[in-house]
């Protein structure tokens, strides 16, 4: 066929998240099985415009899928938000012989994505971040090791916020999604979530709880405060003021995003690695790989990303009802 896919490149961008290497290492060895050529591109669309660009071989990925990161680097890039960059980036690619490209990122990374496709490379995104806020899917690589990890961190100041009988605010990650908190909220058994896309500002609704939680003998207050709704120091002396409870905040901040990706991230990035060097060999563009009911599947970048992703309302009141 005239126009096969010969030669795909692959990058991480934006936010980096544990899972990311399996997905990298199973684009490259699913590529080399399939008897094309595969590229690693550093550092996201920023090492695209800088030609950063390496010849990847199967070796080069060998003793990566259980370390967390990425072993491409990831970086954030103004200049290709702009037609001038992602004109450069496109030409870039044809100077590479790239016509197939991998983008292993979260939203912001796939509208590069649909531009590159625009531009007429050949571009699937695969969703790799620990917010798990891509509209299209149920899963994106890293949230699966970011909840785990802040579950065993908020059961270690649960420890402590007994001993002590004290209220903790505990931050998890997740500017604009709240999706963190709430699995840690019913994973950790938390007497309140603040979420980013449900808060209130009702701060005496939280006073009263804690108040009430206290007169029936609760020994701690666990409040897990997404990133999103922030203010955690501040908010804990003002409850710590209205409730007479000692009351301490931690924030656990970018350890979320490291460490070695659990099981679930490895075998579910592998997977998406290898389904998305398939949608190229198909002569697919523009896609964006999803799992959704218990299937991989595929979507078109643009109604992917005109999906919204809201808090199951279920799942929230779950939550709530389980902490009493
Ligand atoms: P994420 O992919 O995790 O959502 P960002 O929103 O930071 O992370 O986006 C990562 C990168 O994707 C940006 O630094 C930029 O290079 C690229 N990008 C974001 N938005 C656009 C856009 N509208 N057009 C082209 N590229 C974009
Ligand atoms: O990747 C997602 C995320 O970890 C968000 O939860 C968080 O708000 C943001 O990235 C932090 O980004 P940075 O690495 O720029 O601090």
């Amino acid at each position: 066929m005239a126009n096969e896919i010969q030669t795909i490149g692959v990058l991480t961008s934006g936010g980096d998240a544990p899972g990311m290497n399996a997905a990298i290492r199973a684009v490259v060895r699913e590529t080399i099985a399939k008897g094309k050529k595969v590229k690693g591109i550093k550092r996201g669309y920023a090492g695209l415009l800088q030609e950063e660009i390496i010849d990847m071989e199967a070796k080069n990925v060998s003793n990566t899928i259980q370390q967390g990161g990425t072993i491409l680097q990831t970086a954030r890039c103004m200049e290709f938000t702009t037609p001038e960059g992602q004109q450069l980036g496109a030409e870039i690619c044809r100077k590479h012989g790239i016509d197939g490209m991998i983008v292993i990122g979260g939203d912001g990374s796939f509208k590069g994505a649909q531009k590159l496709a625009a531009l007429g490379i050949n571009t699937i995104g695969i969703p790799g971040t620990i917010d798990l806020d891509i509209a299209c899917t149920e899963y994106t690589i890293g949230f699966d090791t970011a909840v785990n990890t802040a579950m065993e961190a908020i059961d270690k100041v649960r420890d402590t916020s007994t001993s002590h009988e004290r209220c903790s605010i505990i931050e998890v990650m997740g500017r604009g999604a709240g999706y963190i908190a709430l699995w840690c909220g019913i994973a950790n058994g938390a007497e309140d979530i603040l979420l980013p896309e449900k808060y209130d500002y009702d701060e005496q609704k939280l006073v009263n709880n804690i108040i009430a939680n206290r007169k029936r003998g609760k020994k701690h207050h666990i409040i897990i405060n997404a990133e999103g709704v922030g203010h955690s120091e501040s908010m804990a002396k003002r409850i710590e003021a209205a409730t007479g409870l000692e009351t301490r905040a931690t924030i656990l901040g970018h350890m979320q995003r490291g460490g070695s990706p659990t099981c679930k991230d490895r075998v579910y990035a592998s997977i998406m690695g290898a389904y998305a060097v398939d949608l190229l060999c198909q002569g697919k563009s523009n896609r964006v790989v999803g799992y959704r009911h218990g299937d991989f599947v595929d979507f078109d970048i643009d109604e992917a990303l005109s999906m919204k992703k809201e808090i199951p309302e279920y799942q929230f009141q779950i939550c709530k009802n389980l902490s009493v």
